[in-house]
């Protein structure tokens, strides 16, 4: 029976790619590093980021004037501005193409989950970082978006006045004042959470063999042409001053869809506990999906024939998901070493049974004929 991955697959993910590499040809094609331009798009925020720092100033006095200050006064603060706007799109955009291709490729569970959970991790927080950009500029959505963050905050059951204090930098009492210590923390979680991004990333690679994380020159030089294009045919202008009482919700005019789209369920009236579940339920069914989804492979991990088996070491050697390991053996062999192969890792890619010159490594069930079968489909739908 076909899955909805095999057949997103068949009747989206491979005539995308067909077309795209007609564009931009198999070497260049972004889909095929979906992984490693989030992270290029990171690099770039983090080096505009770093430059808006130099003029930003985080109190309610001066954060509004700052940002009018590097929009249209400090040399190149426009355009460092448009690159870090465009720049943190651009990575949600290939971040959502990224996590739609490992699902529907059908790379993301069994020994890949870490990847996938802190995937998902990695996903929660950009969001958090891309929204406190947005209240950073402190003009009247910024505020709004201040606003209805805190009532959100406020309507989480037990812990909501904690929360909202919290984040305002208030007591804990459940008193709702935003003052400078709102857009000190607001400052810093924009910064912080990005640091905590790169450790994730480190876990997100950890079980990884040879994770691509940097894309071909040629591509790279393309999108960093196209972004800074992009900025310069559409420079990013700053919004209305809000009124001086930041502490009354405003009717907002603007809200980016990719990270305040529950503030725009907010502005339209709905009820917080409601934005909430919708908020929570996509890294929570995210993190169910790839349990729900049958276990296609189980069982078919490598398996050594112990009366084989010299302990020569070579599949242990070749294999790229450390999934092997050799023990002393204390069983009456001749032979000193026994491979033994961890079900957990095993990405059943077969490179042992290859190396293997004693036939004491195999993978059940994964009959050659039925490989080159699926080869073969793979090679006519190119
Ligand atoms: C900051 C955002 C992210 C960055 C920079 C990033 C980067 C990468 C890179 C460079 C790889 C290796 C790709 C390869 O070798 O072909 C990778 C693999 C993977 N990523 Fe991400 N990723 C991010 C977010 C996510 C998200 C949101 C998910 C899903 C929820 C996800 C799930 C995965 C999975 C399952 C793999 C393993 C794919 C495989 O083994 O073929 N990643 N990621
Ligand atoms: S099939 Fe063999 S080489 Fe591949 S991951 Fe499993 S044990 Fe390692
Ligand atoms: S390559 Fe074959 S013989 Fe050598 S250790 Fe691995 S399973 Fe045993």
């Amino acid at each position: 029976m076909t899955t909805y991955v095999e057949a997103i697959q068949k009747h989206v993910v491979l005539p995308l790619e067909k077309a795209t590499n007609r564009i931009f040809t198999q070497t260049y094609n972004p889909f095929y590093y979906h992984g490693a331009l989030p992270n290029l798009f990171l690099w770039v925020l983090f080096v505009s980021g770093l430059l808006l720092l130099v003029y930003y100033q985080a109190t309610l006095a001066t954060a509004y004037d700052s940002m009018k200050f590097i929009t249209y006064e400090a040399p190149f603060g426009n355009a460092m501005r448009s690159l870090h706007r465009y720049a943190a799109d651009g990575m949600m955009l290939f971040v959502l193409i990224h996590l739609f291709r490992v699902w529907f490729t059908d790379r993301f569970r069994e020994y890949r989950i870490l990847p996938w959970i802190t995937g998902v991790i990695l996903l929660t927080v950009m969001f958090v970082v891309g929204l406190t950009g947005y209240m950073l500029i402190w003009d009247a959505d910024a505020v709004a978006l201040t606003n209805i963050t805190v009532n959100l905050l406020h309507a989480v059951p037990v812990i909501g006045n904690g929360l909202a204090g919290f984040f305002l930098g208030a007591d804990l009492s459940g008193s709702a004042l935003i003052t400078d210590y709102t857009i000190t923390r607001i400052l810093v979680l924009h910064l912080g959470i990005p640091m905590f991004m790169m450790f994730m990333l480190w876990m997100h690679y950890l079980r990884i063999t040879r994770p691509v994380t940097n894309a071909p020159t040629g591509l790279v030089f393309l999108m960093l042409s196209g972004l800074a294009l992009f900025s310069a045919a559409f420079p990013v202008v700053l919004g209305e001053a809000a009124p001086p009482n930041f502490n009354v919700a405003l009717d907002p005019i603007t809200f980016d869809v990719l990270y305040a789209w529950p503030h725009q369920l907010g502005v339209a009236g709905w009820d917080p506990a409601l934005i909430w579940l919708l908020t929570l339920a996509v890294p929570v069914g995210l993190l169910i999906v790839p349990y729900l989804q049958k276990k296609a492979m189980r069982g078919q991990f490598a398996q050594v024939s112990k009366d084989n088996c010299t302990g020569c070491s070579l599949c242990y050697a070749d294999c790229p998901y450390e999934a092997i390991t050799m023990v002393e053996r204390n069983d009456g062999s001749r032979f000193k070493k026994l491979s033994i192969v961890d079900p957990a890792r095993c990405a059943n890619c077969g490179l042992c049974v290859g190396a293997c010159a004693f036939k004491a490594i195999d993978i059940p069930r994964c009959d050659s004929k039925d490989v080159l079968a699926e080869i073969e489909l793979a090679l006519a739908n190119q």
